[in-house]
């Protein structure tokens, strides 16, 4: 029986294509882009230099014992933080070990590796959150989105960071075990007093704000002179619309002050608040019935 052989025409293009090694994932053509998206998930609220200059440390007083819990454990990290990095404020270099002198790299290096931190509670409490709606059939009147927008805003200040320094391999691993550690220990406090967790996050802001507070004062004692004409990071210039001619690092300094100020008002609010029925006032949307009559709030 005579078999008859079809020739098939191969071109070197189609050779090529089908000898080339697969790549391990595949991006569609269109992802090919230098180009860093524009708009921000979350779009920052504008600030003025009058407000973000304004910002100040502050402390809101204990007034029970579960705020007395939450205050103790935010002391005591920030003790063992302090204890692990060395970290002394530069108050003046007399008493000062050259070791413990903060300079760019160890502000930097305290930057990232607390920003990684801060990432962990708006995510945890707005998983947890969500679940928890769709588990009881229940709204949640406006919580979650405030909470991931946080993790957000937290996650913008570290990848800015990381455009002014690259982690090592031992940061790496300090991160992955503080991620695994604090994750693990956030979420199964949040669940057992959900207000204790916003309190304690209010304090650990507040903690945020006295820290780049300090930076900003060694700054501008001229403790940090490689930053005195230090440019942010063009991603930073959009993410808060920083105006021409306060796209310093100073003034990425202060907004990020400004945030975290906002993270403890927004954190000791709903520490405040019923965590089952009160709705979110940062989510609450206002719409007129008529103009001078009153409002009726709608929430998500
Ligand atoms: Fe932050
Ligand atoms: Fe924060």
């Amino acid at each position: 029986m005579a078999h008859s052989i079809t020739r098939i025409r191969v071109s070197q293009a189609q050779v090529l294509r089908a000898y080339a090694p697969k790549p391990v994932i595949s991006v569609p053509s269109r992802c090919h882009t230098t180009e860093a998206p524009r708009k921000a998930s979350w779009t920052h609220p504008i600030h003025t230099t009058e407000q973000i200059l304004a910002i100040k440390p502050s402390h809101r007083q204990t007034k029970n014992w579960q705020d007395g819990v939450a205050l103790g454990t935010v002391r005591f990290l920030r003790w063992g933080m302090d204890l692990v990095t060395g970290y002394r404020a530069n108050s003046g270099h007399k008493n000062t070990s050259l070791r413990s002198i903060m300079t760019e790299e160890k502000w930097i290096t305290r930057f990232i590796f607390l920003e990684s931190v801060a990432g962990v509670p708006g995510m945890v409490a707005g998983m947890l959150r969500h679940l928890k709606s769709i588990r009881a059939f229940r709204r949640d009147h406006g919580w979650i989105e405030t909470l991931l927008e946080e993790a957000y805003n937290e996650r913008m200040h570290l990848l800015t960071f990381l455009k002014l320094a690259q982690p090592g391999p031992m940061m790496r691993i300090m991160v992955l075990g503080a991620q695994w550690i604090f994750f693990g220990g956030f979420s199964f406090a949040y669940l057992v007093s959900p207000q204790i967790c916003h309190r304690f996050v209010g304090y650990l802001e507040e903690e945020a704000v006295i820290t780049y507070t300090k930076a900003i004062n060694d700054l501008d004692n001229g403790y940090l002179p490689g930053w005195e004409k230090l440019q942010a990071p063009s991603m930073a210039v959009r993410y808060w619309q920083m105006p021409e001619g306060q796209r310093c690092m100073r003034s990425l300094l202060l907004y990020i002050r400004a945030d975290e100020a906002n993270h403890a008002d927004v954190n000791h609010t709903l520490g405040n608040l019923n965590q089952n029925t009160d709705p979110n006032p940062f989510a609450a949307r206002f719409k007129l019935k008529d103009p001078g009559g009153s409002a009726s709030v709608v929430r998500n």
